[in-house]
């Protein structure tokens, strides 16, 4: 079995997220004994914006650079990076309300047409639908139906929107928020979200 272990907080040792992924891939690691596990940092090693070069060569244009072709073959080993994973577990932090732009970055290299989505019939068929993808959040303020800031959550409803998009329905998020609001809220609300990335269960 292989896990896809992704993070993107800028925030290092003291990031939220990174400690709940990391929970999580940890939970996986104990249950599945020969489990494959692949890492990849998109705060530490960014992906490039995409570009309309690159753009044109996934749709078949000749790279013309060397630059180019070294992004096209960076872009093909994450999306097989992907495609190979059955678990893919990422950490994303609320960073000015919604996902860091780093991992916006990972997400134009996944969403390709053919490949983890395709439009057939007038609709909209995702081909992605065999993993299972667990994601921790991690957001400073609050943002439960009927909060005020409510309308502002662009980053969990986001993720769901995507990954929908391309098929999967296995799909948890783990949540943890208010963690600015002071210490007794971010240690509850770190203590429950690791309980639950703890308690994950592999089958
Ligand atoms: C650049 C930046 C922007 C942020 N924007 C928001 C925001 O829009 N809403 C929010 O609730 N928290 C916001 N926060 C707080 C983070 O969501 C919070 O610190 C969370 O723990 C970040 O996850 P991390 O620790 O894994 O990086 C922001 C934090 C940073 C560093």
């Amino acid at each position: 079995m292989v896990l896809l272990h992704l993070d993107s907080s800028i925030l290092g040792a003291n990031s939220a997220s990174r400690q709940l992924s990391a929970a999580a891939v940890e939970r996986f690691r104990k249950q599945v004994p020969d489990l494959e596990v692949t890492y990849r940092d998109l705060a530490a090693e960014p992906l490039s914006h995409l570009s309309g070069e690159h753009f044109a060569a996934t749709q078949g244009a000749t790279p013309e650079t060397p630059a180019v072709q070294r992004d096209v073959a960076v872009s093909q080993a994450v999306l097989e990076e992907f495609l190979a994973a059955d678990i893919v577990v990422i950490g994303a932090p609320m960073y000015n309300f919604t996902l860091p732009s780093q991992m916006k970055a990972w997400i134009d290299r996944i969403i390709v047409a053919g490949k983890t989505f395709r439009y057939s019939a007038g609709s909209v068929e995702g081909l992605a639908g065999n993993k299972r993808v667990v994601i921790a959040v991690s957001r400073g303020g609050f943002y439960g139906a009927g909060t005020p800031a409510a309308a502002m959550e662009h980053l969990e409803t986001y993720l769901r929107g995507v990954f929908g998009f391309i098929g999967v329905t296995n799909l948890e998020i783990i949540v943890a928020e208010g963690l600015a609001v002071g210490p007794e809220q971010r240690e509850k609300a770190m203590q429950g979200a690791l309980q639950t990335a703890t308690g994950l269960r592999a089958a």
